[in-house]
């Protein structure tokens, strides 16, 4: 009697270690599929590098660096179980900090183009744009094709820089490291035009007297996440989490929270 009550409460004592045993280890397991399923840089954390000078997809407000971008890879780090950290370095410095394994992801309204398929895979495309052309109020340059011979500011290596200098000769194109110089520029009148994307052109536009957008459409973009080339796992894990970010809504809203003064 004595030692039947005792085997049942081993027995249920064993059954109950079992259990436990059991959870733990799923619990274990499935936080280990969060965070070493993709490898980065530096475990546990997700470096993105990326140019904070184009609102509203990066920018600087005070210390922070914000923007649709920063959000986006702030959401693609949570559901990677990672810690998002932001390197804010040079435009044309961002394709080789994910090319030499510095960081993880490039996120800056970048465009995916074929030169730079070269050096860098590219996700999903998560949000289109087209370029405009800033010039002085009163200038006489109604579109792209009044350009010809005019003095055109860009920022260094975007696809300003590599559609104007190709569209209008390396001696017409003037390369700032900040859009937001030539934009300066520009109201100085040490310049004729700027070319950027449509809504950082618009912020500049509410931001700096004397200048306007003109309507017509200079190129279109498509903007995608790179990763390093041959990196298919955190690509596929970061297409995963765009995917599921966009079904849930949270892309948009994301993008709307930033673009709704427009
Ligand atoms: N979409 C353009 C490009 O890919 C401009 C991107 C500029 N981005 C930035 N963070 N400064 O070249």
């Amino acid at each position: 009697m004595k030692m039947k009550k005792f085997a049942v409460a081993a027995i249920i004592a064993m059954m109950g270690m079992t259990l436990m045993a059991c959870g733990g280890k799923k619990s274990a397991e499935s936080k280990a599929e969060g965070a070493a399923s993709v490898k980065t840089v530096n475990a546990g954390k997700l470096i993105m590098a990326t140019n904070a000078e184009f609102p509203p997809y990066e920018y600087h407000e005070g210390n922070e660096i914000k923007g649709i971008d920063v959000e986006i890879c702030q959401a693609v780090a949570e559901k990677l179980g990672l810690e998002l950290q932001i390197e804010d370095v040079a435009f044309d410095a961002i394709i080789p900090e994910v090319a030499s394994g510095k960081a993880d992801l490039a996120a800056a309204g970048m465009t995916v183009t074929e030169d730079r398929k070269q050096n860098m895979d590219f996700s999903d495309t998560y949000a289109t744009s087209i370029q405009l052309i800033l010039v002085q109020e009163n200038s006489s340059i109604a579109g792209k094709e009044d350009l010809t011979g005019k003095k055109i500011g860009v920022q260094l290596g975007t696809t300003s820089d590599l559609f104007s200098t190709e569209d209008f000769g390396e001696d017409a194109v003037v390369r700032y490291s900040k859009s937001m110089e030539a934009v300066q520029a520009l109201s100085q009148g040490k310049i004729d035009a700027v070319i950027v994307d449509s809504q950082t052109a618009k912020e500049f536009v509410n931001e700096v007297k004397g200048i306007k957008a003109l309507d017509s459409s200079y190129s279109d973009e498509a903007y995608a996440i790179g990763v390093k080339k041959g990196n298919t796992e955190l690509l596929n894990a970061v297409n995963a989490a765009l995917a599921e970010l966009k079904s849930e809504g949270k892309l948009d809203e994301i993008v709307t929270k930033y673009t709704k003064a427009e």
